[in-house]
């Protein structure tokens, strides 16, 4: 097999100079040729497109995200089929595993939790296999944040409140400090952050904002497991949440939503539907 890292930088410079013609030629969520990268939706079966559970029904192999795809989801749709864990294993492994899969003409599904566009390392994936000759595409899925946002009852954009919304992860092992952006989006004000894996450092996160001085009162929501059965909920401010988590005592598959969206405090009536036909608005501008 190729290095991964080759096949990453020969489909990087292959881009550059060359449009990928399925972008013009396919739709998302058309089932294609190849190995679908499927989003699996935070962890309620339910929440799996039709396209992704028509896709690992019929399947032979699916390699998973572990623990962060619901087991009850794997026995109701992939029950037929081999089951891999992907924790654990590096592209030298994944690769080859897919590849062969495919290539003896077994069907296979790549099952990623939420949607594979958000901290799913699904291109580095779909590159090594491209460059192997192996066609690949993405079904999209419910990322844990509007799961998150379902479970609160509220929006991440509310009029008044907040226009914008900020994916982001904290520093760590994998980011550097310089790279930790969360501190700018708070300090944005309107902005909904919400923080994926970031569960284990809630507690230092908030600190870091307290001691940027950012207001203790901004409310934050922590959603654990969300759309899962033993789903929870840990609401409180920049200056509690942190406290209120430890004693929970949850060190991961939690997502933290920083703003007052969390609490839907404060927002104000939207022009969509006061009138907006009546202020000139026209329907493009009000599908925006
Ligand atoms: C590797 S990232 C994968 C994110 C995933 N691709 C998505 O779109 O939700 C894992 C992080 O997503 C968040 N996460 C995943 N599933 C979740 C769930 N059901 N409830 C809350 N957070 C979840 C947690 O922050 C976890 O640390």
């Amino acid at each position: 097999m190729t290095d991964p890292q080759d096949a990453i930088d020969a489909e990087s410079a292959a881009r550059a100079s060359e449009r990928d013609p399925r972008i013009d030629a396919r739709t998302a969520g058309e089932v294609q040729e190849g190995i679908p990268f499927v989003g699996a939706g935070p962890g309620d079966p339910g929440l799996l497109t039709v396209t992704g559970k028509e896709l690992v029904e019929s399947a032979d192999l699916v390699v998973h995200a572990g623990s962060l795809v619901n087991s009850e989801l794997l026995e109701e749709h992939c029950e037929d089929a081999e089951q891999v864990s992907s924790i654990g294993k590096d592209l030298e492994e994944l690769v080859p595993l897919m590849r062969d899969a495919h290539e003896s003409g077994r069907s296979v599904v790549r099952l990623h939790s939420g949607d594979p566009a958000i901290y799913g390392a699904a291109v580095e994936q779909m590159d090594a296999l491209e460059y192997e000759g192996i066609p690949t595409y993405i079904v999209p899925g419910v990322t844990s944040a509007f799961a998150a946002s379902a479970t609160l009852r509220t929006q991440l954009t509310l009029n008044g409140v907040s226009n914008h919304v900020a994916f982001t992860r904290p520093q760590g092992k994998t980011l550097d400090p310089e790279d930790d952006h969360i501190g700018e989006f708070v300090g944005m004000g309107d902005v909904t952050t919400c923080v994926y894996l970031g569960t284990h450092a809630v507690g230092e996160t908030m600190d870091r904002l307290l001691e940027d001085g950012h207001d203790p009162d901004t409310p934050v929501a922590v959603v654990y497991h969300a759309s899962w059965p033993d789903e929870e909920v840990i609401e409180g401010t920049i200056g509690t949440i942190g406290g209120r988590l430890e004693a929970a005592g949850y060190r991961a598959s939690a997502l933290v939503v920083i703003g007052d969206a969390a609490r839907k405090a404060g927002y104000e009536r939207s022009y969509l539907y006061d009138g907006w036909a009546n202020r000139g608005g026209t329907e493009s501008e009000a599908d925006d």
